[in-house]
């Protein structure tokens, strides 16, 4: 049963605590449920508010959310998908800035300062940091695991994600991965 109060998180809530919430409350919502808008967006909404519920740097995120795969043949790319923040860049080629990075390497990029990242891509001038990890899924059922979207959040802080940032999320794409149709 989908309820609001999904997004409530206590006020002195940790981090371990606001990404688990996050997680279980993501399962609960997949559960019977594969359509991935529909599943990235309650996702964002959930990553929004645990941010806004922790202490500096989290809450000074200031775009959290999902590109996802454009499949068109002639020019495979990443388009903007579920989010909350600012309006952002609508496509990003892959090996183009931190997203494009994340989607051609298959792996996080934890970027203290976007200034030191050659490429980055400003969509929102406020943001001081960022931290991007891909979704991956076997969708032909090759065997080999392709990009299907990436998780990206903005902090309008230097230094705005740790290594526990990078465990959460990266649990957060493996279930996003398996719990939606790509
Ligand atoms: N900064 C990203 C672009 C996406 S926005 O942050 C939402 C990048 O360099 O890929």
């Amino acid at each position: 049963m989908v309820h609001a109060d999904a997004s409530n998180f206590a006020d002195d809530v940790t981090k371990d605590d606001a990404y688990e919430q996050v997680l279980l409350q993501t399962e609960g919502l997949c559960t019977g449920q594969r359509n991935w808008v529909c599943n990235l967006a309650n996702a964002a909404s959930l990553l929004w508010h645990a941010y806004k519920s922790l202490p500096a740097p989290s809450k000074d995120v200031n775009w959290a959310g999902f590109y996802v795969l454009d499949k068109s043949p002639s020019n495979p790319q990443l388009i903007l998908g579920p989010f909350q923040g600012k309006v952002a860049c609508q496509t990003i080629d892959f090996g183009r800035g931190v997203c494009g990075t994340a989607a051609s390497s298959k792996q996080t990029q934890l970027v203290a300062d976007v200034d030191q990242f050659p490429g980055h891509i400003a969509c929102d001038g406020d943001s001081r940091s960022e931290i991007v990890v891909p979704i991956l899924a076997d969708t032909d059922g090759s065997g080999e695991k392709k990009v299907v979207a990436i998780i990206d959040v903005d902090c309008a802080s230097l230094n705005g994600f740790d290594e526990l940032d990078k465990k959460h999320l990266e649990e957060l794409a493996e279930l996003l991965a398996k719990s939606c149709d790509w």
